[in-house]
């Protein structure tokens, strides 16, 4: 079959939007862009038109289809005894991703409604889409535009690929917005049930409607022989071929424990600030942990990143359930067949930096005092020199062999590879940091600590601020600096300033950190006492901010 393309860049387009109702009308099958996903449409009151999507996608006959309509006006063509509540839904949310099921008029098609009296509606939040459907004068049946068991596809090029040759036509409308597919709510029932999170949270339809019951299909796999209300939320939506865990939790929680868990061939799909983090695996970032729209948005895209790809397991990152998060986490748990891990968020992890001299080690002290446990990140990565055998083999694979008989590290013989040689330094900086945060992660998991000092000059630059509830930055003024490193380390006026100036700046520290603590205070005591101070209130904050979460 011949399959047109179709580019219409706004619903004054008559020309392109006649020649498009035309499909429908005739009874052919239409791909259309939609603000949630695509949909594959046709002519829903013509039965032999609906039967053709069907085939076309592979979707098994039980499954009901959804009515797309230009309008509330025209819910009373198709449906019987329409609730006022659903007006009022329409008021508030049409065009936009919600979809309510209604009872159904004799005329729509049992083959539409797979065998259903309830009918799906919807109006879709895209002018060119609205425009066809109001032209072609038919509602318009239109399940996601995807191979049945692939995910939803969210922009003209996935229709493509998935259904080029065996449909009569698809509508460019550029990327879905939201990304994940409608909220279907059902009217029919009392309370209102919750059938499909989707696009609209179900905070917004509770605002309107009051108590609203959600189906269990929503957030568990279904028991052998139970049946969800909405026949779809059996099938597994997407299946990538290596099995998927979904780790729930706070994200820096999530995060770590990730860190500690998937496999050298594992495929991750984690939160954009964390993305570095994991620079050994094939990554596919999920959108930021505090933004669920853009989450919403990938969430399809990430599941089928790794398609042709070799990896033997994926885990992913999951946001909290509310708003947008109830669709995403529940699109993702799907693609897991349930397999989730929820990971506590029990400890408080500080991450502490400064320029050399500005007085870190007294802040380290007293939270050694405190009974916190302290990773020097550049302790822990020499003895990782010596005992990691991965990194060790890195390294060797990098620079040749800079290990001594003993296994001991030359540190001279990779001094010289590295130091003078930008792009090797950079090498090198790049193989610890793809490991170090794993055996970081570890040792925080080993630890009973409550709270976790993580001291590390390249705090920011690394990536590893984003593993930390908070980051300190100590600063002194230049001056203290040069005395205290003159004394510490025995060397001259000179070399200690041109030290302090390779490193970053007190502004820059200011700008990248939560908190700055300003170490110019006259003798130790006032220094501590300070220190002291700021701690206690960054505890609070802290505390109050994991009560009332984040
Ligand atoms: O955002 C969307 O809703 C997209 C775009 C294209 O509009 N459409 C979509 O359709 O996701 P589809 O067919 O992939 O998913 C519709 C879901 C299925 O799970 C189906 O079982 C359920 O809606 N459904 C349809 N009619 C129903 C009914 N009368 N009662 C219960 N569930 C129904
Ligand atoms: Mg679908």
């Amino acid at each position: 079959m011949d399959t047109q393309w179709f580019e219409i860049q706004s619903a004054e387009d008559r020309a392109q939007i006649d020649a498009a109702a035309d499909i429908l009308r005739c009874g052919g099958l239409l791909a259309i862009p939609t603000e949630t996903v695509y949909g594959l449409g046709a002519d829903g009151l013509n039965e032999d038109a609906v039967l053709h999507i069907f085939e076309a996608k592979g979707r098994p006959q039980d499954n009901p289809l959804i009515l797309h309509v230009p309008s509330a006006e025209w819910l009373t063509r198709y449906c019987e005894d329409v609730p006022e509540t659903a007006y009022r839904l329409a008021e508030k949310f049409w065009p936009g991703p919600l979809t309510m099921i209604l009872k159904k008029k004799e005329l729509v098609p049992l083959r539409t409604t797979g065998g259903l009296n309830t009918v799906g509606m919807r109006c879709p939040d895209h002018a060119v889409t609205r425009a066809i459907i109001e032209r072609a004068g038919v509602p318009v049946a239109a399940p996601s535009a995807n191979i049945s068991g692939r995910p939803s596809c969210t922009n003209a090029e996935d229709v493509r690929e998935d259904m080029w040759g065996k449909i009569d036509g698809i509508v460019d409308g550029g990327a879905c917005q939201v990304g994940v597919e409608s909220t279907i709510i059902d009217l029919t029932v009392t309370p209102p049930q919750l059938l499909r999170p989707g696009g609209l949270p179900l905070e917004d339809l509770r605002d309107v409607l009051g108590e609203v019951s959600v189906d269990k299909a929503v957030t568990g796999k279904m028991a052998d022989g139970e049946k969800p209300r909405a026949p779809g939320m059996k099938y597994r939506h997407y299946a990538p071929k290596a099995p998927v865990t979904v780790v729930t939790g706070e994200a820096r929680a999530s995060a770590r424990y990730l860190l500690t868990h998937i496999g050298a061939d594992a495929g991750v799909i984690v939160f954009d600030e964390f993305a570095e983090l994991f620079s050994g695996h094939i990554v596919h970032k999920l959108g930021g942990s505090g933004d669920k729209a853009a989450q919403a948005q990938n969430v399809f895209d990430a599941l089928r990143a790794f398609d042709n790809t070799g990896v033997t397991e994926i885990w992913a990152q999951c946001p909290d359930s509310g708003g947008l998060g109830l669709a995403i986490s529940n699109r993702l748990k799907k693609a897991a067949g349930f397999h989730c891990i929820n990971v506590p968020d029990d400890t408080i992890v500080i991450g502490i930096t400064g320029g050399t001299g500005a007085g870190k080690t007294t802040l380290l002290e007293i939270l050694k005092k405190n009974g916190a446990l302290i990773l020097d990140c550049d302790a822990v990565y020499h003895e990782m020199l010596c005992s990691d055998e991965t990194l060790r083999g890195a390294i060797r694979e990098a620079f040749g062999d800079v290990f001594e008989k003993d296994g001991a590290l030359n540190r001279q013989k990779l001094g010289n590879i590295v130091f003078g040689d930008s792009e090797k330094l950079q090498q090198l900086d790049a193989i610890v940091h793809e490991h170090l945060p794993r055996e970081l992660s570890r040792r925080m998991a080993d630890s009973d600590a409550d709270i976790i000092g993580l001291d590390a000059i390249k705090l920011i630059e690394s990536g590893l601020a984003a593993l930390c509830d908070t980051t300190i930055a100590v600063t002194a003024p230049e001056e203290t600096r040069v005395r205290r490193i003159m004394k510490r380390d025995g060397i001259t006026e000179e070399y200690a300033r041109s030290r302090i100036h390779a490193q970053k700046s007190d502004g820059w520290f200011e700008q990248h950190c939560d908190h700055v603590i300003s170490n110019h205070y006259a003798t130790s005591s006032e220094a501590k006492e300070n220190i002291r101070k700021r701690l206690n209130i960054i505890f609070m904050q802290l505390k109050e901010e994991k009560q009332h979460g984040r």
